[in-house]
């Protein structure tokens, strides 16, 4: 894990290390009570009193239906706004008429709800396929589902719960009572069964938007993901959603890459796009900066919280920064496993809006346009796009940077022309992706300072890396439109549009976009790819994780790379 900050080590994703030590069965880690299903001795499933469906025959008529496109024959698009079965938790003092929303102040552990589609700017903004265009190809970078604590979290949170159990003569009253009986549940690391659901959303979601599209597969999808337990059970569940239980499996090929994130170039195995930790850099005091700009905030906005609900701990648990941040975040980790937290009713809107924020600053300058290393980190995954938007092989002069060569250089590990591209990762590499496309939007209003929270602040965590992210590239053919296509076919992709949560991302940041007159978000894909190709151009991952440079000052960083 990339513990960028020391005191508050809640948040961030990719605990490898930590990950690999743990086994699947001790995936109750961390919990103070234990709860293994199936029960020892529960028997096999395999068992001839309960023959499968094939065996059993009488299925009925079986009429498959054909593909849906709802966002071509719909006139909205679909929002999703559910997090069914958890119940939305109150904050304290919340007045009857206030509409705030603790499940979106949570940053990056905020489950995924569709952002309204102008969030960023865009005038006419919607998912739905334009009248004169047509929906070609599809590209999807999604992250994981809801999930547990990563392992060193999780320890924070059980070391609150020993200091409140252990302790002799402790006594919780007001707000924090039910501390007296509560226990802790949470494991680390994999999905949560809310989690499961969401990805297994997303690919229904997709299907029935994007359905029609594998009409066009000549070939078995390839779909990509990454080796650590959550990710591939990530995976899975979309491919139940997306194909159907019965038939996932036979429907597709799932590529699961190694990830290692140890960052030595020694000890470094696998790199990978979806994983792109094979940056030194991370490990130094360019890689902590991030995390110490939001611990800079995180004590001021915790500083008056810890008075108020020290006065209700009788016995020696001293509530300092530290534990209080580890309370709003079991608020986070207990809402999305179990469904309710008691924690998330201890504290103000203030208090929630100062949590969500912590994770604005530590995106911002660890992964997002404040950080000189971001766009090196993301650019792997941009060189795979542009490679797979104009089928040309990426060869060793474009090996400088996290792709893996025998991935890539590979046609049935990474085949072309597929109409459905669909890769899973991790939070902070949505963020890194985001950053190396040059979204600059998200950019607009700056540096994030680390004494308030901004008036026009347009870098929100919550916004780009919830559980169940979703980073959309709609591929277009709309042969009306300039330029037109310099192809026949009437299906020839001309146009790219990009959806980050639903939300339509302006491509006014990446040259040969930026004079795009459209107000719907469209870019000409031939002015697209050439923008990325200049931005791979730009960013230079030699230098930036591998680079000789110290903590740069930060409000010179724009764009996730270090000043020119
Ligand atoms: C939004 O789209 C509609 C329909 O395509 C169009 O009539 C309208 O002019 C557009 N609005 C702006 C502000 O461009
Ligand atoms: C490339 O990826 C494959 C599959 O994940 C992995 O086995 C291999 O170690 C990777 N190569 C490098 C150099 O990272
Ligand atoms: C916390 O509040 C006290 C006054 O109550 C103040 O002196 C101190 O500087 C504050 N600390 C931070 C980190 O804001
Ligand atoms: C308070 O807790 C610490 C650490 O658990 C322990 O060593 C100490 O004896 C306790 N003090 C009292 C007064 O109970
Ligand atoms: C790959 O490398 C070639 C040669 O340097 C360069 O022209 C091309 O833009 C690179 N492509 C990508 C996608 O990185
Ligand atoms: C892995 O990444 C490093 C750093 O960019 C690069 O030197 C190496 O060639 C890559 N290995 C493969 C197999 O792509
Ligand atoms: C807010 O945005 C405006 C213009 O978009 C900018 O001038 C200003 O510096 C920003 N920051 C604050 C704190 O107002
Ligand atoms: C990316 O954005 C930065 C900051 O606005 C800009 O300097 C750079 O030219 C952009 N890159 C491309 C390829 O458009």
């Amino acid at each position: 894990m990339r513990v960028s900050s020391i005191l508050f080590v809640f948040i961030v994703e990719t605990s490898v290390k930590a990950a690999k030590t743990a086994t699947r069965a001790s995936s109750f880690a961390g919990s103070t009570t234990a709860a293994i299903f199936p029960p020892v001795g529960a028997g096999t499933t395999a068992n001839s009193l309960f023959p499968d469906p094939t065996v059993v025959g009488y299925a009925g008529p079986t009429i498959t239906g054909d593909e849906a496109a709802v966002l071509q024959t719909a006139p909205a698009a679909p929002f999703v706004d559910s997090i069914v079965p958890l119940v939305e938790p109150q904050p304290l003092e919340a007045a009857p008429t206030s509409s705030f929303d603790i499940l979106t102040h949570l940053g990056s552990l905020s489950p995924f709800r569709s952002l309204p589609p102008a969030t960023f700017g865009v005038i006419n903004a919607s998912s739905v396929v334009p009248d004169d265009c047509t929906l070609t190809q599809v590209h999807l970078l999604h992250r994981h589902g809801a999930r547990y604590p990563t392992i060193g979290a999780n320890e924070v949170a059980a070391a609150v719960h020993a200091a409140a159990t252990s302790e002799e003569g402790f006594e919780a009253t007001g707000p924090l009572k039910f501390l007296n009986t509560w226990t802790y549940k949470l494991g680390a690391e994999i999905l949560t069964p809310f989690g499961r659901s969401q990805m297994f959303n997303l690919g229904m979601g997709f299907r029935v938007k994007y359905g029609e599209l594998l009409k066009e597969a000549t070939e078995l999808p390839v779909f990509r993901t990454l080796s650590e337990e959550r990710m591939v059970d990530s995976s899975l569940h979309f491919a139940a959603g997306f194909f159907g239980v019965q038939s996932y499996s036979t429907s597709y090929h799932q590529l699961i890459e190694i990830e290692d994130d140890s960052g030595s170039p020694d000890s470094f195995i696998g790199n990978s796009t979806l994983s792109p930790f094979n940056c030194p850099i991370l490990d130094s005091d360019v890689g902590s900066f991030g995390g110490q700009q939001a611990e800079i905030w995180g004590l001021k906005y915790l500083n008056a919280t810890q008075k108020r609900l020290q006065k209700f701990i009788k016995g020696n648990l001293t509530l300092d920064a530290s534990t209080i941040f580890a309370m709003q975040s079991l608020c986070a980790y207990e809402t999305v496993a179990l469904g309710y937290s008691s924690f998330c009713g201890l504290f103000t809107e203030e208090e929630w809006r100062g949590y969500n924020y912590f994770f604005d600053l530590d995106f911002w300058y660890s992964y997002g346009p404040g950080s000189p290393y971001s766009a090196a980190l993301g650019i792997g995954w941009v060189q795979e796009l542009v490679s797979r938007l104009t089928e040309t092989r990426l060869g060793p002069a474009n090996f400088t940077t996290s792709l893996n060569a025998s991935i890539v250089t590979n046609p049935t590990l990474f085949p072309f022309a597929q109409p459905i591209y669909v890769d899973a990762t991790h939070d902070t590499v949505v963020a890194a992706v985001v950053t190396a496309l040059n979204f600059t939007s998200l950019a607009g209003n700056g540096p994030l300072p680390t004494d308030h929270i901004p008036k026009n602040q347009t870098y929100f965590a919550q916004q780009i890396s919830p559980f169940g992210a979703n980073l959309v590239g709609q591929v277009l053919s709309c042969p009306s439109r300039s330029p037109a296509s310099s192809s026949s076919s009437a299906s020839a992709s001309t146009h790219i549009r990009w959806l980050l949560n639903d939300a339509v991302v302006p491509l006014t940041g990446l040259s040969g976009c930026a004079s795009n007159e459209a107000d719907d978000g469209l870019c000409p894909l031939m002015n697209f790819v050439a923008g990325l190709e200049q931005r791979i151009a730009e960013v230079d991952f030699g230098f930036a994780c591998f680079g000789n440079y110290g903590v740069p000052t930060p409000d010179n960083i724009i764009d996730g790379r270090y000043p020119q």
